[in-house]
């Protein structure tokens, strides 16, 4: 695997890929890689020739009292499990190739992204899609790879995709968890073992409010006693809303849905989603 961190070296890597006709993907990534990454990156292998993982923890995409300085960086363990992976190329840009001086531009997508997470994050999802935009153009994979954890992320960069004609193909990838259903995150490294225990219990209440939804039970009563019982397991709870699974606005009819949670164990803030299945 090469590790590149000039854009010129990028770009003649991918051209020379390019020219031989292979496909290349895009796996973006703040590091602090587990098995969710490795996910992205093997549903990345089997959809193109060559794959590129980047690494950029952006501080745009934190707020003023959020985790940046703490955010875990593991540039030896994650350079290991690429290479172990069959990455083709790490691209790992100091933050002068993302922000050189200068740098004004903010890529702020309306709607989408101001509900949820955009509300309690305010300016966050402008960060997600500034940075997503310049390693799209760094880059310019033929697909790029997303979590389905971060269910409203991957809304919005496909709402960005599509608003900006970007040739790039959008790949959601199921969310993978532990054996006793956490979705794995580079957060959850956070939690303290108690809080650990805790935190199953925000999987268990979305199935809970999910399997009520889907046999036809009232959607609110479901969602109050999903916040009731993640306010009984300890945590202050952002939000668990029922949304269209394309917009995030209200559900629809007819139209796919999405249970969305965000909670806070601690100083540790957990987010998780799961698709509802349509009552027959
Ligand atoms: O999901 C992430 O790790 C980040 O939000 C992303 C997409 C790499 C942008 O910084």
């Amino acid at each position: 695997m090469q590790t590149v961190r000039q854009l010129d070296a990028l770009r003649g890597a991918v051209a020379t890929w390019r020219a031989a006709g292979e496909r290349v993907a895009l796996v973006p990534t703040m590091g602090a890689l587990h098995d969710g990454h490795m996910a992205l990156v093997e549903a990345a292998r089997r959809a193109a020739q060559r794959v590129v993982v980047s690494i950029f923890v952006n501080p745009k995409q934190f707020g003023p009292n959020e985790d940046l300085a703490k955010y875990p960086r593991k540039e030896l363990a994650d350079t290991r499990m690429l290479t172990a992976a069959g990455v083709d190329l790490l691209w790992l840009p100091p933050v002068e190739v993302i922000y050189p001086e200068g740098f004004a531009t903010n890529i702020s997508i309306s709607g989408i992204s101001e509900v949820l997470d955009g509300a309690h994050r305010p300016g966050h999802f402008d960060g997600v899609a500034t940075v997503v935009a310049k390693l799209f153009n760094q880059v310019r994979p033929d697909i790029a790879l997303f979590g389905e954890k971060d269910w409203q992320q991957l809304a919005v960069i496909r709402r960005l995709t599509t608003d900006l004609d970007l040739d790039i193909e959008i790949q959601g990838v199921p969310t993978q968890r532990e054996d006793d259903g956490l979705a794995l995150s580079s957060r959850n490294a956070y939690l303290i073992p108690e809080e650990r225990a805790q935190a199953v219990a925000l999987p268990r209440a979305l199935g809970l409010a999910e399997r009520t939804i889907a046999k036809g039970g009232d959607p609110e009563a479901a969602l109050a006693q999903a916040r009731e019982t993640l306010i009984a397991a300890g945590f202050e709870v952002d939000y668990v809303v029922l949304a269209d699974a394309e917009t995030l606005s209200e559900p629809i009819e007819g139209r796919a849905m999405r249970l969305l949670a965000a909670a806070r164990l601690g100083g540790t803030r957990l987010i998780d989603n799961i698709p509802v299945a349509m009552a027959e």
